[in-house]
């Protein structure tokens, strides 16, 4: 199966960065969002990041110009109608998934794979807000996206072995290293990762230590990259809520109950790097 051009639909920050990936490696890419103006700042964004890089001697004036080339933003949807294959990479809302997915299916080819990066939805539900169930599945990256190795291939109850063999081909030729698993909640990295800047936020509310100090511990004691709560931060706060949500309720089990002061801290919303607060505070 050929794949040239791909719909990335969300421009928040895993659809920016699964585009900037898919346009590094040759492929066109319709970046798609829905509030008016978002998806070219995204590639606005791509463009300054790629201005860094080349200072730093790492990509050329050229492969630069020919990346952003390739990134098409648009507002409207139906500019993903000849799309080869589409990346869902909207908020993680299942409401508003049910309503995207509903409307590519109505538009791009029968023959066209789906797939959404959810982080934490079923992709076998999702698969029945489509009539393609058989070509639907999870390809869930990580953040940063140009800099995570991984991505996650989750088979729905119906993805067919087809589906699942080009959405691992599609993960390699973006130079990302496929690993797949049936549909479970958390799938794999988030159901071990995400308890565990919960409990990040347990100590934090006991008391126990300072931001700073859970966060050196972490990346001292268990030479983690990155401590877990300045973790939580660059995830979202909003979304680590929503995974434990999902992993709370999916699987019974009381261990994975949201830390009420991760719940507080998105009510308030503060949500980490996005929104200038989380844990700790940005400069815009
Ligand atoms: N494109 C290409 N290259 C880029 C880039 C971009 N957008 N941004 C930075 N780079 C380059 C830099 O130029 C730099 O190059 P150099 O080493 O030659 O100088 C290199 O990449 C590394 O950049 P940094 O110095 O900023 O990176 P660090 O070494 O500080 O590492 C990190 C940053 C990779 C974010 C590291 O701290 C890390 O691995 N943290 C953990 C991240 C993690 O766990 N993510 C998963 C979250 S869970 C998730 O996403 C799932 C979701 O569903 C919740």
């Amino acid at each position: 199966m050929s794949i040239q051009k791909v719909a990335v639909v969300g421009a928040g920050l895993m659809g920016t960065g699964i585009a900037q990936v898919l346009a590094a490696t040759g492929h066109t890419v319709v970046l798609r969002d829905v509030v008016n103006g978002k998806a070219a700042k995204s590639k606005e964004n791509i463009g300054k990041q790629m201005l860094k890089l080349i200072d730093k001697g790492k990509v050329t004036a050229d492969q630069r110009d020919a990346l952003l080339k390739n990134i098409h933003p648009t507002e409207d949807l139906s500019d993903a109608k000849d799309a080869d294959f589409v990346i869902e990479a909207i908020t993680e809302d299942e409401g508003m998934k049910k309503t995207v997915l509903g409307e590519l299916d109505a538009l791009v080819g029968s023959d066209v794979i789906i797939v959404s990066n959810t982080s934490s939805i079923s992709i076998t539900r999702l698969a029945s807000y489509t009539k393609r169930a058989e070509k639907f599945a999870g390809m869930h990256f990580f953040n940063p996206v140009p800099l995570m190795g991984l991505v996650e291939v989750i088979r729905g109850l119906a993805s067919s072995d087809e589906t699942i063999g080009a959405v691992t081909d599609l993960a390699k030729k973006v130079g990302k290293t496929p690993v797949s698993c049936i549909d479970s909640p958390g799938f794999l990295v988030n159901r071990c990762l995400i308890p565990t800047l919960n409990e990040a936020c347990y100590l934090l509310m006991e008391g126990a230590a300072t931001p700073e100090a859970i966060d050196a511990a972490m990346k001292l004691g268990a030479n983690h990259p990155m401590g877990p709560l300045e973790l939580a931060d660059l995830v979202g706060l909003d979304t680590a809520l929503a995974v434990l949500e999902v992993l709370h309720r999916d699987l019974g089990n009381p261990k994975y109950a949201p830390c009420p002061l991760l719940r507080k801290y998105v009510n308030a919303g503060w949500l980490g790097r996005k929104s200038g607060r989380g844990f700790y505070k940005y400069a815009s």
